[in-house]
């Protein structure tokens, strides 16, 4: 089945939308629309996510209603030197109107020839490029990549007029950063200005700083501060658990757009109900008929889309939380190899509900 059959098919009962998503990012007359005018019409945003955000995920948050849903980080250099298993990782499925890629590295000629080739390939189904100066994580950082760069706002704005040649007017380049690397150390106001000065043309920030990986409370305080230094959008990130939360962070803060990330695990719903909350209207109860649902529609995407099936294990967990018998429900999913295997697990699902009734 390709990933449209299996969203026409098996999208309704899950209670998400039955083919791909509508682009938002046109007007009328077909003309791309700016990023501005585009989070106006929808600003909740899946936000990237290693390991976790491949086209299926995508797919399923689109469905949900994202308004934009990104690929994980993708290294410049892997582009560059690794060939084909790094360029699976930015190619949208055909269920995915368009896609935000993020982009992470040290070098700005890799960042240049990284943002003209995915402009080239994507075409007119890349959004925007992004830079990430946020990952935390030791094995990015000790290499000057990721947050490490908000200690370097010279090399970071040569990254981003790096990566604006590269695309060369085609499609908006984005930067997402953190508060700052070190608690205490708040950078983001400054660094968001500077990175606005280079020609970036939004600023998603986290309101964490990196040394705090993603513990401890998201400062959404930091985004306001952020959205007050820079006339360019800016993307709200942390601590976006809920659709509630969505909408709240966008009024609290000023924010342009807010990102969802761990908020949208197993809830792939969240974008359309935080939509439905800010005109003011109650949104969906999701229950477990509709999870269990969405868990066969996502495994069977993954199928679709050639992904390793072992992401489904993670998935059984965040689908089938709260539910009768879910840590046994998890069990048996840690030993699932096969697409039936795991069809066999949502239908166990579906036969303890039965049963409690
Ligand atoms: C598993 C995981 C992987 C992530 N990978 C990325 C990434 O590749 N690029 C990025 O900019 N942020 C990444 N993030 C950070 C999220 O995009 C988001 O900013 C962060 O989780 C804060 O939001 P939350 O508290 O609502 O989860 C990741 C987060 C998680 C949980």
């Amino acid at each position: 089945m390709t990933p449209s059959q299996v969203l026409a098919e098996w999208g309704p009962a899950a209670g998400l939308a039955a083919g791909p998503a509508v682009l938002p990012a046109k007007s009328t007359h077909g003309d791309r629309l700016d990023l501005k005018s585009r989070f106006r019409v929808n600003p909740f945003l899946m936000a990237p996510m290693a390991g976790v955000s491949d086209a299926a995920y995508r797919t399923m948050a689109r469905a949900g209603g994202a308004g934009l849903a990104y690929t994980e980080m993708v290294s410049c250099a892997g582009l560059h030197y690794g060939g084909e298993k790094t360029w699976e990782l930015v190619e949208p499925a055909e269920t995915e109107p368009d896609i935000a890629v993020q982009l992470f590295g040290s070098k700005p000629e890799l960042f240049r020839e990284a943002a003209a080739s995915v402009c080239e390939r994507l075409g007119d189904r890349l959004a925007l490029i992004d830079i990430n100066m946020a990952c935390p994580v030791p094995k990015v950082t000790k290499k000057g990549e990721g947050s490490a760069l908000l200690d370097s706002p010279e090399l970071a704005a040569s990254l981003v007029r790096s990566c604006i040649e590269g695309v060369d007017g085609r499609v908006p380049v984005t930067v997402k950063i953190r508060r700052g690397r070190r608690m205490g150390e708040e950078v983001a106001p400054d660094f968001a200005r500077a990175m606005e000065a280079a020609g970036a043309s939004a600023i998603a920030v986290h309101g964490r700083f990196a040394n705090q990986l993603y513990h401890g409370e998201a400062d959404w305080g930091c985004v306001g501060r952020v959205a007050k230094a820079v006339g360019v959008p800016v993307i709200g990130s942390g601590d976006v658990s809920s659709a509630q939360a969505a909408v709240r962070m966008l009024a609290e803060t000023g924010a342009s757009a807010v990102m969802v990330a761990r908020g949208s695990y197993g809830n792939p719903w969240v974008f359309r109900d935080a939509m439905a909350l800010r005109l003011g209207e109650r949104p969906a109860i999701h229950g477990p008929r509709e999870k269990i649902a969405a868990f066969r529609c996502h495994v069977r995407l993954l199928a679709a889309t050639g992904a390793n099936l072992k992401r489904a294990r993670s998935l059984a967990g965040w689908y089938l939380r709260g539910m009768p018998e879910a840590a046994r429900l998890r069990g048996m999913a840690v030993t699932c190899l096969t697409l039936e295997d795991y069809l066999a697990v949502a239908d166990e699902a579906e036969r303890m509900l039965l049963d409690v009734q």
